[in-house]
């Protein structure tokens, strides 16, 4: 009952899009996600270190960004036009012989792991031990889509026709797992794929599609393009051949990409301001772990981050988990990934608009608890910032920051905490830290959040078994799951077998 009060309040356009999913493949029983690097041991150490040698002068994937570059509208109009027509035969493969392809791109992922953490590092600033469990991601999305691909025919009475060409806009702050994860699914569903990778990032992506051509993806059905100009962003969205658009960006991007063509097909998964609940029934030391890793890996730059932590009665009142939690943060060492001691990395631009307002200023009511320091003349590298008395409804409250600044709120009870997240307009992430099976159902039953963590971080989706995706204005346009059984269902269209025979 409570899931239908909640659904009044998912914006209307998703709502629709939810009600008509077709048909489901089911999860895939031969399925096992791929390790991360393991640095205990002195050979993967030595491993990493080589990496990180050759950073300061990584050339990885120039080439390919350089040949992708397009600058005038025609050239743009014959990359759509022959993907398109090359992505006939693509999508006239069986769902078997697409898969193997796309099992074999995830081998050579695996096989360009090093290259993959080079890049990343070198040209976002990335640490190894951010990248290593994307490069194990994007393995994974190669796998899992692959079995999927075999799945979509199997769906009882209803055939899939695949999209055309689907255009993939992914943002830097995943340069590889999200591009692969888009692009492999659309390729699964036997779609043509052109994709625009970030510019921050264009040399990572770059490097992943190579890994996809050398798999045996042919290069005119997975077509790499950077623009030269803002107008050929509006040309390619809008052109009347793309028949998927799958974002990941902030809200404002898919609004954008709306105002460019209204009955856009889109696939967005965007922004998101999320909160860790803490009662005072939960292992503090591990809550206060959680939060630090939530609200600080790569910088505090992940859609999925802890930007608030809400503290419920005691846990508030006492000083035990205040005074842990800025031990945590003041012990983070702050470097560039060449350094590989540093735990969090630069962020991705010098820090500007409302990320350096959130860095610099205090709102009322508001005193820093651990207080951001810029660290060099970059203006990239910043200690992290803990902010206390963030009030309900003010800015900090309310505002996606994308950086490494966390808020602490306070809350009587568990319930005036869900409320206070649920008042936030998106719905990626929540946390709950609670050893109390009444307060964690209370909790599952009205938190608004399309991915929810019970006594552990709130980043690091896993391809099958914590599929990725948004709710509320976190999503936009069909909102299935990345990484989940029925993410491929909504690249093409079903018709009914009975209706057609
Ligand atoms: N999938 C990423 C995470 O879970 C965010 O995009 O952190």
């Amino acid at each position: 009952a409570s899931l239908d009060t909640l659904d009044d309040e998912i914006p209307a356009a998703n709502r629709q899009q939810n009600r008509s999913l077709p048909p489901q493949p089911l999860p895939h029983d031969s399925f096992k996600d791929t390790p991360d690097t393991d640095p205990s041991l002195p050979a993967n150490r030595a491993w990493g270190r080589a990496i990180l040698d050759r950073v300061p002068t990584s050339t990885l994937g120039n080439a390919a960004v350089e040949a992708a570059t397009i600058t005038d509208a025609d050239t743009l109009n014959k990359v759509i036009d022959t993907a398109v027509e090359k992505g006939k035969a693509w999508g006239a493969l069986s769902g078997d012989e697409r898969a193997e392809i796309l099992h074999r791109a995830g081998d050579v992922l695996e096989a360009r792991r090093a290259d993959l953490l080079e890049v990343m590092a070198s040209e976002t600033g990335k640490t190894i031990d951010q990248g290593d469990p994307e490069v194990s991601e994007a393995v994974d999305f190669a796998h899992y889509y692959a079995e999927s691909a075999r799945k979509l025919e199997k769906v009882d009475g209803a055939t899939f026709v695949p999209a055309k060409l689907t255009v993939v806009t992914p943002p830097w702050n995943f340069p590889v797992a999200i591009p692969a994860g888009s692009t492999l699914a659309a390729l699964a569903a036997g779609s043509a794929v052109v994709i625009k990778p970030a510019k921050q990032a264009r040399r990572s992506g770059a490097v992943m599609i190579e890994a996809l051509w050398e798999a045996g993806v042919p290069k005119d059905v997975l077509t790499m393009v950077q623009l030269g100009e803002r107008e050929l962003g509006q040309q390619l969205i809008s052109h009347p051949a793309v028949d998927r658009v799958i974002l990941t960006g902030g809200y404002e991007t898919a609004e954008l990409f709306r105002s460019f063509r209204r009955d856009l097909p889109l696939l967005a998964e965007t922004s998101g301001k999320n909160a860790i609940i803490i009662t005072p029934s939960a292992d503090l030391d591990l809550a206060a772990k959680d939060v630090a890793y939530s609200a600080f890996g790569h910088a505090g730059q992940k859609c999925s981050a802890a930007s608030l932590v809400i503290l419920v009665g005691s846990v508030a009142k006492s000083k035990r988990f205040h005074n842990q939690l800025i031990d945590a943060v003041t012990s983070l060492k702050v470097g560039y990934p060449q350094d590989p001691t540093s735990q969090m990395g630069p962020i991705i631009e010098p820090a500007n608009g409302k990320l350096l307002n959130a860095l610099t200023t205090l709102g009322e009511g508001e005193s820093w608890a651990v207080e951001p320091r810029k660290l060099d003349e970059t203006g990239r590298l910043w200690s992290p910032g803990v902010r206390h008395g963030v009030r309900r409804g003010s800015y900090f409250h309310l505002t996606e920051f994308f950086g490494p600044v966390l808020g602490v709120m306070t809350a009587e009870t568990l319930e005036e905490a869900i409320a206070i997240q649920n008042q936030i307009e998106y719905g990626l992430t929540a946390g709950l830290h609670s050893l109390n099976p009444d307060e964690l159902g209370i909790w599952l039953d009205s938190i608004q959040a399309g991915n929810l963590y019970v006594n552990r971080g709130i980043t690091g989706a896993i391809v099958q078994r914590q599929p990725f995706g948004g709710w509320k204005k976190s999503a936009v346009g069909a909102g299935t799951k990345a990484g989940g059984p029925n993410y491929l269902a909504g690249l093409g269209d079903w018709t009914s077998r009975a209706s057609t025979a």
